[in-house]
Order: C-alpha cells, then sequence, then structure tokens
C-alpha cells in the first residue's frame, strides 16, 4: 500500500468541504432592452426563503480567478418551482458584462443563504401595501405580489414602479394582466392589486418620480385615495436607487411612518438595490 500523494490529499480535502454555491441550469433567458434581462434557474430542492429575499448570483471567476458574486432579488414566490432574477446589464460591471451572455443550459452560481428586509414580516398590519420600485427595484415586487400572505394581510396592494423610458416597464403585462390567471393569487390579484408605473425621460401618461407624484398629491389623486401616507393605514416597501429610497423614507417619515425591521416590524421597510 502507497501513501496517498500531496496532489491527492488535496483533492480529498477539497472533495470533503462543500461548496458554498449551488450551481444552477438556466433554463430561459428573456432580455427586455440593451440594459435589462431577466432569467430563470432550477430551483435547489433544499433551498427555502421568504418572498421578497435577495440571495448572492454569480459566475465562476475567469482563469481560474475567484466567483464574482453580487446581491440578487429573488424574483420568484416562495412557492416557485423555478427561481427568476430580474437584472440590469452594466457594460463594464465584474458580474452583468458577463452574465447578460448567459443562455439555456449554461451554469450560474447561487450563494445558500437567502436573506432580507423586504418581507412582510418585517411590516406590522396594515390595510394597504404600497411596493414602490426603480428600475431592477421592481425585482422583489414580483415575488411579494405572488405571495398569497400578501393578499390576506392587505386588502389592496399598489405596485409603483418608476423608471426613465417606456421600453424599462418590464413586467407591465404581467402586472396589467399576466398575473391574473396566475392559479394561486390570480383572483386576489385582480380584485386587491393595482399597479402604477411613471416614466421620466419620455411622454408618459403617468409623467415624473414616484417621489414627486408622492409630494404633489397626484399619485393619491391618480389612485382615487386619501391625500398622503398614513401610519393606521399604509405600509410600505422600498427598492431601488439609494437616492429614491432616501428621499422617499424621509417623506415617510414625515407622515409618522417608522422603518421596520425583522427584529422589530414597522411602518415601512427598504433595501438598497443599487447606488447611485
Ligand atoms: C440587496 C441587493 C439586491 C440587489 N438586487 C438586484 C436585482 O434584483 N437585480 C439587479 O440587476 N441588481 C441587483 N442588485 C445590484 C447587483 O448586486 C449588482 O450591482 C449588479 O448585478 C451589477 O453587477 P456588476 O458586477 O455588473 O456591476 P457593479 O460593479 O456591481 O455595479 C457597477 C455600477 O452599476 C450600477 N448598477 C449596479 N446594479 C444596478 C442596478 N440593478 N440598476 C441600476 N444600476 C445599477 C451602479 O452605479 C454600480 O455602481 C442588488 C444589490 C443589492 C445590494
Ligand atoms: N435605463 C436606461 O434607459 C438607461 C440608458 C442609458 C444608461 N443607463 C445606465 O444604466 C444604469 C441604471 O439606470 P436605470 O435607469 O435602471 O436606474 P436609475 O438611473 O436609478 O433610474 C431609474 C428611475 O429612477 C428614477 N430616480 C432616480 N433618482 C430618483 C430619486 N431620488 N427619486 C425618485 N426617482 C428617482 C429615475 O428618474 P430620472 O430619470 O429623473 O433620473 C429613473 O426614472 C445607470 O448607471 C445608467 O447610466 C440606463
Amino acid at each position: 500500500m502507497t501513501d496517498a500523494s500531496p496532489d491527492q490529499t488535496a483533492q480529498k480535502t477539497a472533495a470533503a468541504k462543500p461548496s458554498p454555491f449551488h450551481e444552477l441550469e438556466v433554463l430561459w433567458v428573456r432580455h427586455w432592452t440593451d440594459q435589462l434581462f431577466s432569467f430563470g434557474v432550477k430551483r435547489p430542492e433544499d433551498f427555502r426563503f421568504r418572498s421578497g429575499e435577495f440571495v448572492m448570483i454569480g459566475l465562476p471567476g475567469e482563469d481560474g480567478a475567484k466567483p464574482v458574486l453580487r446581491a440578487y432579488s429573488i424574483a420568484s414566490p416562495f412557492w416557485a418551482e423555478e427561481l427568476e432574477f430580474f437584472s440590469i446589464k452594466v457594460p463594464d460591471g465584474p458580474l452583468t458584462s458577463r452574465l447578460q451572455k448567459i443562455v439555456a443550459g449554461d451554469t450560474v452560481l447561487m450563494g445558500k443563504k437567502p436573506t432580507g428586509t423586504l418581507v412582510l414580516d418585517a411590516l406590522t398590519g396594515g390595510e394597504r401595501l404600497w411596493l414602490i420600485g426603480t428600475g431592477t427595484g421592481l425585482a422583489p415586487w414580483l415575488s411579494v405580489a405572488r405571495e398569497p400572505e400578501t393578499y390576506s394581510r392587505f386588502k389592496e396592494v399598489i405596485v409603483c414602479h418608476t423608471v426613465r423610458n417606456v421600453q424599462d416597464l418590464a413586467y407591465r403585462d404581467f402586472f396589467t394582466k399576466g398575473i391574473h390567471e396566475d392559479p394561486l393569487i390570480g383572483d386576489e390579484a385582480k380584485a386587491q392589486l393595482k399597479y402604477y408605473p411613471t416614466v421620466t425621460r419620455e411622454r408618459f401618461e403617468t409623467p415624473g418620480r414616484i417621489t414627486d407624484r408622492i409630494k404633489s398629491g397626484d399619485l393619491f389623486a391618480d389612485l382615487q385615495l386619501p391625500i398622503g401616507f398614513s401610519p393606521n393605514t399604509d405600509r410600505v416597501m422600498l427598492c431601488g436607487s439609494m437616492a429614491m429610497i432616501k428621499e422617499t423614507a424621509e417623506l415617510l417619515e414625515s407622515y409618522g411612518m417608522k422603518e421596520g425591521s425583522n427584529a422589530e416590524p414597522g411602518d415601512y421597510v427598504l433595501e438598497r438595490a443599487f447606488v447611485g
């Protein structure tokens, strides 16, 4: 019998250490514009998450370098069989310059520990749930809006999506039609969900930033609601650019609303999806 060579010992050690990532097959890819795309991957059987959470997504490093990973909101609800993601394409971005080229059959890496604050658990009870996002900050709403508990806890759910151009309104058809066909929450969505898109850099029926439409009262007038937010009735989730989140959170605080967390649920919760 011969002793194991150092090479063999190293291989055994590597084999014994479980990978920190799932390696998942890409099932489909949809390109919305030259800035935005979505993709679906196979869901590992033992992967559990709460609707609205995010997870690390990545690709193996090139030429033996370390894997490149970034945080991504899971755009599927907790009960879905596959996992969907909605992504930006940053031309020179370390991850998305490569991720935007994936096709069905490719492999992506996914972290094993989902986390986040954009979850129903972090909000106290209310009547109306506002899901306010800019750009890819829409992703968690695709999850929360397909979560059955959303409709049992709130009478009304309003998805607000602000983008630069009309073509950036990805999932517009889904929120106006597709979701009504969902076998689990379709009827509830039809009765309780409203979709409120706004566009900042070209003509549109509801133009401008969501923050400006809150301040002017146009948002509430359009939806035939009393002007302003109330801690008695409204609960809010915010996701997207840091500037939008900061400004909207200040507005909410001025209405007497308090930020919540997993440890201490409150009136609103936030998660930056990117800097800028
Ligand atoms: C909690 C959390 C959740 C996130 N969820 C998503 C998601 O669901 N979908 C998604 O596309 N990104 C999401 N991001 C951003 C994501 O982690 C990466 O930044 C993005 O994938 C770009 O990676 P990159 O390596 O190509 O470029 P990076 O080096 O990460 O980014 C380069 C620059 O591009 C800009 N940028 C990065 N991401 C975005 C974005 N999403 N929208 C607009 N500008 C951006 C920023 O100015 C940034 O400084 C999330 C980030 C966080 C912190
Ligand atoms: N999407 C595109 O068409 C496009 C085109 C070229 C380049 N890019 C690049 O892609 C990256 C991401 O662009 P993006 O459009 O997804 O994200 P973004 O620049 O954050 O814009 C998304 C939406 O958020 C709005 N917004 C920004 N700050 C806000 C605030 N403080 N309050 C409320 N709303 C606010 C923007 O309005 P404003 O328009 O008023 O800023 C825009 O409608 C950027 O780095 C950009 O340079 C995007």
